[in-house]
């Protein structure tokens, strides 16, 4: 059985992720290749309560280490529970957010660094790499203004701040899209840069260019 294709979807809050994996996940399936969907923090069991720690404590100051070691854990319960037994079945696996979120929100954000991101993820995710990860990443302004809006939005709907990243002062979320960059710049071939004031259609296309000329049509997922 061929190894299935492995993408991540990247960016800042608000970047919409979720819209393009809705529209991802439809064309391939029109295409006859229904995709595994999944997001990080969360879809296993484990994964939801650790995501339940990790989003909803916004007066718990957890450790940056603790926050990333949460992050890791989570990551390798859906491994094992769902990407490798779904790509050991050939199948393709959308991910909403990997590890280049914990380099990019860890790393940068909280000034981990990118060396002790890195060195865990090969402890507990051993070789596991995405085949494409596609970054949606404007501006730094219109990065920061979609992930305000997108927290006024939701805590005008809920009452409440949804978590404890979408309030984070501008100087996080400026780190986190700088290590975006720097992540893009020295992983060309794997990360594929979805940049400027784009729409949703035209985003969506370049998402699908990148993954039929990556990914859909190369021997490996033949
Ligand atoms: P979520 O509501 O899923 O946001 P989004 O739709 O933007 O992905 O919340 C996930 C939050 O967790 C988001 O703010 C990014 C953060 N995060 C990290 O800080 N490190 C990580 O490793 C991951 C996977 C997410």
């Amino acid at each position: 059985m061929p190894r299935g294709v492995f993408i991540t979807l990247e960016g800042l809050d608000g970047s919409g992720k979720t819209t393009q994996i809705k529209r991802l996940a439809a064309w391939l399936t029109r295409r006859g290749q229904e995709p595994v969907l999944l997001r990080q923090p969360g879809s296993t069991a484990t994964g939801d309560r650790i995501r339940e720690i990790l989003l909803t404590s916004h007066s718990v100051a957890i450790a940056p280490m603790a926050e990333m070691a949460l992050m890791f854990a989570d990551r390798a319960q859906a491994i094992a529970e769902v990407i490798q037994p779904a790509l050991d079945a050939g199948r393709i696996v959308v991910c909403d957010r990997f590890t280049d979120s914990t380099e990019a929100y860890q790393g940068g954000g909280r000034e981990l660094g990118s060396k002790v991101v890195l060195d865990m993820h090969r402890l507990i995710c051993g070789g596991l790499q995405p085949d494409l990860t596609l970054l949606l990443l404007p501006g730094f302004a219109a990065s920061l203004n979609r992930a305000r809006r997108r927290n006024d939005r939701v805590e005008a709907e809920t009452g409440s701040s949804e978590g404890r990243f979408e309030s984070e002062k501008d100087a996080f979320f400026r780190r986190a899209w700088e290590k975006y960059r720097e992540i893009a710049a020295r992983e060309p071939d794997r990360v594929v840069l979805i940049e400027g004031d784009l729409s949703i259609d035209e985003v969506h296309e370049q998402i699908v260019e990148a993954v039929s000329e990556r990914i859909v049509t190369s021997p490996k997922s033949a």
